[in-house]
C-alpha cells in the first residue's frame, strides 16, 4: 500500500513538493489544501486531484492522509501542524523557517513527540546526499579529528537563509550549538522584529568544545567550513568540497569527493529530504534521528538565530542554549511569513498551472 499524502499550501514550493511525491514510488497524493480559490482550482486540474480544501482543518475533517506536507508561509505552519497531529497522521513535515516564536515551535515538536508522529524538515541543503556523505565521513574519522569550524555570511536573513548554515554546521560537526555570543549591525535591524538585513559577527560554542567563529558577509565563502589537522570540508552552498593535504606551495589540495549521486537529481535536496522523511515514516518514529532534516533541526536553527539577535541586542552577552525564555521570537521577512499573495509577490495562475 502506498503512503497517502496531503499537501497543505500549494503555492510555488508546495507545487514542487507535489512533483516529488508524484514521482517517488510508494507515495500517492490524495488531497490538497490551498487557501487561494483560483490557485486551488488550477493546481487541482494540473495534478488531477479532486479532493481540494481551503485549509488544513477542512482537509483533515474529510481525509487523514498517512503523511501531510505543510508548505505554508510561516505564520500558518503552527496551526496546520497541530491539526495534522490531532487528526492522527503518521508523519508531518514543514519547511523553513519553521516559525517565529520559540514557544510555538516547542508546541509543534512536543505534540509530534508525544503522539509518536515523525516530524520532518523540508527543502534544506542539509538534506543533500553529498552533505550527508561528507558528514558521515567526517564523523567516521576518515579525515582525523575535527579541530575547527566556521560559519560564513550569517547575515541578511539569519532566520530565513541562515537556517541552512546552522543545520549544515550541526550535521557536519555532529555537535550542538551550546552558547552564542554575537555582535549585530546595522543598529536599526537589531531593533526590528524581522531578521531582514541583520548581519551577525560572533562565535558559537559547540558541544564538542570547539569555538566556531561567525562572519556576517562573504569571506569570500558563504557557508560552513569544518577542518581537521590536514583536511577541510567546505560547504559553500552545493556539494561540499573536500581538501586533503598541501601541495609544494603549501596550498590545500582539492580532491574528488566521489559522492554517490542522488536517485532523483532533478529534485535536488527537496527530493532527498522527502525520500528520507518517507523512509523514516515507513520504518517508524524510533528512526527519527535518521531524518536528513527534521522539525527539531529547524527549531535549532531558529533558536540559534534568536540567540544571536538577543546576544547582540543585550551587548554581546553569552547566551546558553536551550534558551530559557521561550517567549523570544524572530520573524522572517514578509514573503516567508505571510506568503507571496500578502507580501506582493503572488504566483500567477499561469505559473500555478505549470505553464510559465
Ligand atoms: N527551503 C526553501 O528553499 C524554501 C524556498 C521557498 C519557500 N520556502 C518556504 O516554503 C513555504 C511556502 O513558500 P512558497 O514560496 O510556496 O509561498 P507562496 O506564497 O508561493 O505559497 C504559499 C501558498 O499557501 C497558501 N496558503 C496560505 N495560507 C494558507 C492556509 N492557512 N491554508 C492553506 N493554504 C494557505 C497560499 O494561498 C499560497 O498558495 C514558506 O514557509 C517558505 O518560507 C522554502
Amino acid at each position: 500500500m502506498p503512503l497517502s499524502v496531503g499537501i497543505i499550501g500549494c503555492g510555488r514550493m508546495g507545487q514542487q513538493y507535489v512533483d516529488v511525491y508524484n514521482t517517488l514510488p510508494g507515495t500517492e497524493l490524495v488531497a490538497i489544501a490551498e487557501h487561494n480559490p483560483e490557485r486551488r482550482r488550477v493546481v487541482g486540474e494540473r495534478f488531477g486531484i479532486n479532493a481540494l480544501f481551503a485549509d488544513a482543518r477542512e482537509m483533515l475533517a474529510h481525509v487523514t492522509p498517512d503523511v501531510v506536507a505543510v508548505v505554508l508561509p510561516g505564520k500558518y505552519i503552527h496551526d496546520a501542524v497541530l491539526a495534522a497531529v490531532e487528526a492522527g497522521v503518521r508523519g508531518v513535515s514543514t519547511d523553513k523557517p519553521i516559525g517565529a516564536v520559540l514557544a510555538d515551535v516547542d508546541e509543534m515538536v512536543d505534540a509530534c513527540a508525544e503522539a509518536g508522529i515523525v516530524f520532518g524538515g523540508g527543502n534544506l541543503q542539509r538534506a543533500m546526499t553529498s552533505v550527508q556523505q561528507a558528514a558521515n565521513r567526517l564523523q567516521a574519522g576518515e579525515f582525523g579529528e575535527i579541530i575547527g569550524a566556521s560559519v560564513h555570511r550569517y547575515g541578511g536573513e539569519i532566520s530565513g537563509g541562515g537556517c541552512q548554515h546552522i543545520a549544515v554546521l550541526r550535521r557536519l560537526t555532529g555537535a550542538e550549538v551550546t552558547e552564542v555570543i554575537a555582535w549585530g549591525e546595522p543598529a536599526e535591524a537589531l531593533q526590528q522584529e524581522s531578521d531582514e538585513g541583520l548581519q551577525i559577527n560572533g562565535q558559537f560554542r559547540l558541544s564538542n568544545g570547539l569555538v566556531c567563529p561567525v562572519f556576517p558577509r562573504d569571506t569570500p565563502h558563504r557557508g560552513v567550513d569544518v577542518w581537521t589537522q590536514d583536511a577541510l570540508v567546505r560547504w559553500d552552498w552545493g556539494d561540499p568540497q573536500i581538501f586533503t593535504g598541501l601541495d609544494d606551495n603549501g596550498q590545500r589540495i582539492e580532491i574528488d569527493p566521489n559522492y554517490a549521486p542522488a536517485e532523483y537529481p532533478q529534485f535536488t535536496y527537496l527530493g532527498t529530504s522527502i525520500q528520507s522523511f518517507i523512509s523514516v515514516v515507513e520504518r517508524g518514529v524510533e528512526h527519527e534521528n535518521e531524518l536528513f532534516i527534521s522539525g527539531r533541526d529547524l527549531r535549532q536553527s531558529l533558536e540559534v538565530a534568536i540567540a544571536a539577535k538577543h546576544s547582540a541586542l543585550r551587548g554581546s552577552v553569552p547566551l546558553s542554549l536551550p534558551l530559557e525564555d521561550r517567549s523570544l521570537s524572530l520573524h522572517p521577512v514578509d514573503y516567508r511569513w505571510l506568503g507571496g499573495d500578502q507580501s506582493g509577490r503572488p504566483q500567477t495562475l499561469d505559473e500555478a498551472a505549470g505553464n510559465a
